[in-house]
């Protein structure tokens, strides 16, 4: 089980500190989200502050594009320092094309489905990603409470996944804390994102000790 901290939450005052103390908190990636106010109301970063926390930590950044047209961006993203790089499947027009580009360029590809996108739109391209998020907010502001249809939108995910044999990671997004962990793990998820639960109360290295214990209780692998 993996977890990827998300700064949406954290204090951007001292994000480089912020970044630090999550990987001393055991983050396996630093999950970074990008909003261009078209595709998502918020606006939030671009390649400049990507490349402030590349030089923050040695961990793999995993970037989240909630971004229209991401094909015209993904250069940047990965020469910025993204380690796995992400769009929607309802930004891309030519979606397969935009994630053979993401590999081409040297990063691992990843795509997004928002909750109302089924998973079976994928079910075509499963060679072309890396990693699939399933969103289990609608993309766009941290805190929100997660969709609880979405834990079966995961499993089916965690199915079709198997069904071809397919060794992406698959990441959950949106309302993951200590309540809703359980379920996640138990429908597949191996990637978990966590904002809010994460960078709560300034205290990420307990807060990720805490989500891994949850997501991993003790006696189990
Ligand atoms: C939401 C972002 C998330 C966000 C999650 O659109 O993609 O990564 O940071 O925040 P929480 O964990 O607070 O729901
Ligand atoms: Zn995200």
């Amino acid at each position: 089980m993996k977890l990827a901290p998300s700064i949406l939450s954290a204090d951007f005052a001292r994000l480089g500190e912020q970044v630090r103390r999550a990987e001393d908190g055991g983050a396996d990636y630093i999950h970074v989200d990008v909003m261009d106010g078209r595709f998502v109301p918020n606006l939030t970063v671009g390649p400049l502050v990507v490349e402030a926390v590349r030089r923050s930590t040695s961990l793999p950044l995993d970037v989240h594009l909630m971004i229209e047209e991401p094909e015209r961006s993904v250069r940047d993203f990965v020469a910025a320092g993204a380690s796995i790089l992400t769009v929607h499947q309802e930004a891309c027009r030519h979606l397969q094309a935009t994630l053979a580009l993401i590999r081409s360029l040297g990063a691992r590809s990843g795509v997004s489905l928002c909750p109302a996108t089924p998973v079976g739109v994928l079910a075509e391209i499963t060679d072309d990603f890396d990693l699939v998020l399933v969103m289990t907010v609608n993309p766009g502001f941290g805190g929100q409470g997660l969709i609880p249809a979405t834990i079966g939108k995961v499993r089916r995910m965690r199915k079709l996944l198997g069904d071809v044999n397919s060794e992406a990671e698959l990441e959950v997004d949106g309302g993951v804390n200590v309540e809703t962990i359980p379920s996640l793990v138990a429908a597949g998820a191996d990637v978990l994102v966590a904002g809010s639960a994460a960078f709560a109360h300034d205290a990420v290295e307990k807060n990720l000790r805490r989500l891994r214990e949850v997501a991993a209780p003790v006696g189990t692998v």
